[in-house]
């Protein structure tokens, strides 16, 4: 089954709650919550806080992206705050075991995302520690960027290698209209933030892409 993780980084912050309940209402499993640290990509977005407040409003399971630099630093702020998965990049400054344990030590789900420019080869030793590989189809920082199609291949690698029982989400540029390109590549979870928040009617896009 897809699972879709609708982007909140696209959501108006003003009704965030309000946009929220929509996607959940409408059937979106997940939450795809983007950390961004201006350091590690070079753009900001919001940090454990943000997360905090929303958390009472929901049930979905909260997906947290980090895009920072360091972080293990940071984990257990977002455990606090509620996250339920976190997924870190491997080619951040963490150790990426001492990372994965930390996550662990919360008992929560723990994941690892490679950018179009990084080998899907570098996850294969982190396969009975993980519990979910994010695949980035644009490069981490922005909304809105255009789907690249090479990583379509490293899907196929990734499910290939990893299972049928492993998450593969694949994040951004990912519309109504192209999702079955990662799907039929091997992805079964989804992350879509203007092809879900931006559009007009976000309920109807949701069950779109759950169709
Ligand atoms: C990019 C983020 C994505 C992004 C997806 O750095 O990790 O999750 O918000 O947005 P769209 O769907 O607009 O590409
Ligand atoms: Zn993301």
């Amino acid at each position: 089954m897809i699972k879709l993780a609708p982007s909140m980084l696209s959501a108006d912050f003003a009704y965030l709650a309000d946009s929220i309940k929509k996607v959940e209402d409408a059937g979106a499993q997940y939450l795809h919550i983007d950390v961004m640290d201006g350091h590690f990509v070079p753009n900001i977005s919001f940090a454990a806080p943000v997360i905090k407040s929303i958390r009472p409003h929901s049930k979905m399971v909260f997906d947290v992206h980090l895009m920072i630099s360091d972080p293990l630093r940071y984990i257990d702020d977002f455990a606090k705050a509620g996250a339920d998965i976190i997924t870190f990049h491997i080619n951040s400054e963490s150790d990426a075991d001492e990372t994965l344990a930390k996550i662990k030590s919360h008992g929560l789900k723990c994941g690892l995302a490679v950018n179009p420019d990084i080998d899907i080869e570098l996850l294969f030793p982190y396969k009975d520690k993980i519990d979910m590989v994010l695949i980035m189809s644009v490069y981490a920082g922005f909304g809105g960027q255009s789907y690249i199609e090479d990583v379509n291949e490293k899907i196929k690698k990734a499910r290939e290698f990893f299972g049928p029982d492993m998450d593969i989400e694949v994040d951004g540029g990912i519309y109504t209209s192209n999702k079955n390109m990662p799907i039929d590549s091997g992805a079964n979870v989804l992350v879509s933030g203007t092809g879900v928040f931006g559009q007009p009617d976000i309920a109807k896009a949701v069950k779109e892409f759950l169709n």
